[in-house]
């Protein structure tokens, strides 16, 4: 499939487009902590907030469709500032083919550049896929949280996984020289 995708900070007019891609992998049960999309007009808020503070929040479009998304939100507890939480998705037909990793080194890049030192993810234990990616872009496991997710009657752990943003493994994304 031809198409061009380019990668741009989440805006206006793509919130609703946004949500539908959100809502989309939510429903597929598997992957996200979510089974289905906050309601349009809370997550518009909570999406034009971010937007107001600068705070990493990038998504993947082809023809101003919303195909992926990758953000990394701060924790706000006054001793965790530095820390954010890393969330990434992408629509099923556009896995695959390398764009998630192109989306998650952009989104940390912007995420060095707001200022944060820290960030982490957790993703559950079977998904090898993300598993794959985080460790590719420098993430390290930290832990294991047991039975942390329950789903149609099955558990699953999730790994606990965190990046530095300033440590010397990290150069590439610290000194902008993302593709
Ligand atoms: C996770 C996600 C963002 C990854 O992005 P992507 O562009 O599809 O990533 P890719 O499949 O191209 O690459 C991931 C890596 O996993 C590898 N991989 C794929 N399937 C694999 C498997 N079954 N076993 C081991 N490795 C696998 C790929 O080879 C690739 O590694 P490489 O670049 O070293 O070859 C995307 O698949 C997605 O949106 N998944 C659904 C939502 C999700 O899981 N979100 C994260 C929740 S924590």
């Amino acid at each position: 499939m031809a198409m061009t995708i380019d990668i741009v900070p989440i805006r206006e007019d793509l919130i609703d487009s946004f949500h539908a891609a959100l809502d989309a992998v939510c429903r597929e049960r598997i992957y996200l902590a979510f089974l289905e999309a906050p309601p349009i007009e809370e997550m518009r808020a909570f999406l034009r907030g971010n937007m107001a503070k600068g705070t990493p929040q990038l998504v993947a479009t082809s023809a101003d469709r919303v195909v992926g998304w990758c953000d990394v939100n701060p924790v706000q507890r006054p001793t965790m500032r530095h820390s954010g939480v890393l969330g990434i998705g992408l629509l099923g037909e556009y896995r695959g083919r390398g764009l998630g990793e192109k989306l998650m080194l952009k989104t940390l890049e912007a995420a060095h550049r707001f200022g944060l030192s820290r960030v982490e993810l957790t993703v559950r234990h079977n998904n090898v896929r993300a598993l794959q990616l985080y460790r590719k872009v420098g993430f390290e496991v930290e832990g294991r949280k047991r039975r942390a997710v329950l789903v149609d009657g099955v558990y699953h752990d999730l790994i606990c996984m965190g990046l530095l943003l300033n440590a010397d493994g990290q150069a590439a994304i610290c000194k902008g020289q993302v593709p």
